[in-house]
């Protein structure tokens, strides 16, 4: 049996579903899996697009020989030299003894690093580069730190394939299907697609805008990428997606409280803002306890939303050890241009607030820290509420500010 599916007449999806697995990159939580997709070109020569990780080779050599049927396999494609893409490569070429890989020049410097025998079975392709299979002929570009360095992605001008690497793909495996459009991509993907473009690839927004603006020039009818769905239709939704994660842009106006308490006080102080929020009909609220939440969940909400409001409690005279961790994360994958509210608690000497705001001052880009703030000491009592009630005025402001600047930017351009 094979789980192959027709992408085009020419081509076929020859990858497979990982649910396995519990951490991509073991780091990640992939509680829905994860898809490692290939695809096989069907020409005058016959093309490879991209191999798997280990998990999914005894199907990918099936579905392989299945779409074959007795054909050679004249070239594999490699984009992305990432081993959870290229784990097959060593075995392919023992398989099919004709095989030529076509690669950058890095990503072949990174096979042999990785211990695979290339020798001289390999042509190297830098950006503008065509090579014609027969009727489909494939222009190389080069996207280099979407997400690693060597990372191509290619154009099929015949049918108007863009095979995008890393980039438009998304956790959750794909459970036979193949298009974003036999899904509820926006009710059952996004969120997963968002956690992993931005704990991924988040860190490199500069690169990916490099690479969409390379993509806008290029009439594109398939978005093929390495995990996740195929794009086919309402491309310009995810493109949207893609523009805002890649320029930092919040998705959304609206708020993710992130909490660190200890014994909940701290906790019913975000839980206390949370409600005040709704009353002032902001209601677009995540809340979050930062000890019981995956960072890379965290990440995500992040860039979505407009506003972060950071509650900590003080711990050893710092942040809260998991407080410390996300405040890291975001600065590593160069999260900017958000409005952040601040609440500390402390018992004897509280530095939360201040360890806080210093971070996002002197650590990340464009954190606009808001005056209002509050300050906790043990719990919450009712003289604070004038404090809440001025965090909240603060967060209407910047949501208000930013609207203002967004339109007066729109009305710029006209
Ligand atoms: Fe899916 Fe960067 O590899």
């Amino acid at each position: 049996m094979y789980t192959v599916r027709k992408v085009t007449d020419d081509l076929y999806y020859v990858g497979g579903d990982d649910r396995r697995l519990a951490l991509f990159e073991n780091i990640f939580p992939i509680p829905e899996g994860v898809s490692y997709n290939s695809y096989l070109l069907m020409d005058e020569k016959t093309v490879l697009v991209d191999s798997i990780d280990w998990a999914v080779t005894r199907e990918y050599m099936v579905n392989i020989a299945r779409v074959l049927d007795g054909r050679d396999l004249d070239y594999m494609i490699v984009h992305h030299m990432e081993p959870d893409h290229c784990s097959a490569i060593e075995l392919m070429l023992q398989r099919y003894p004709n095989m030529k890989i076509i690669s950058s020049e890095k990503g072949v410097m990174f096979m042999r690093q990785f211990g695979y025998h290339v020798d001289d079975r390999y042509i190297e392709v830098k950006e503008g580069d065509t090579i014609s299979f027969g009727k489909h002929e494939f222009t190389f570009v080069e996207a280099p730190m979407v997400h690693w360095p060597e990372v191509l992605m290619s154009y099929d001008s015949t049918d108007k394939v863009l095979f995008s690497a890393d980039a438009f793909g998304s956790f959750i495996a794909n459970n036979g299907r193949l298009f974003a459009d036999e899904v509820d991509w926006d009710r059952d993907y996004l969120d997963e697609g968002r956690r992993y473009y931005t704990n991924i690839v988040g860190k490199y927004g500069t690169f990916v805008q490099k690479a969409l603006e390379k993509a806008g020039g290029l009439d594109i009818k398939y978005i093929c990428p390495l995990h996740g769905l195929v794009w086919r239709d309402n491309l310009g939704y995810i493109i949207d997606k893609y523009v805002h994660w890649a320029t930092y842009e919040p998705e959304k106006e609206g708020v993710l409280i992130v909490y660190a308490s200890m014994y909940g006080n701290t906790e019913f102080a975000a839980q206390a803002l949370a409600s005040k929020l709704c009353e002032a009909g902001i209601t677009d609220i995540s809340l979050r306890d930062v000890s019981n939440t995956d960072v890379s969940t965290l990440i995500a909400e992040t860039f979505k939303y407009s506003n972060l409001v950071l509650a900590s409690v003080t711990y050893n005279l710092g942040i809260y050890p998991k407080m410390k961790d996300f405040l890291n994360d975001m600065a590593a994958l160069n999260l900017q241009n958000r409005a952040v509210s601040i609440i500390g608690n402390g018992t004897w000497a509280p530095q939360a607030a201040e360890k806080m705001e210093k971070f996002l001052d002197e650590e990340m880009r464009l954190m606009d820290v808001l005056p209002e703030g509050l300050d906790i000491v043990s719990s919450l009592k009712s003289q604070k509420e004038g404090d809440m009630d001025a965090i909240v005025e603060g967060i209407k402001d910047s949501m208000k500010k930013r609207r203002e600047e967004k339109e007066k930017a729109a009305s710029q351009k006209k």
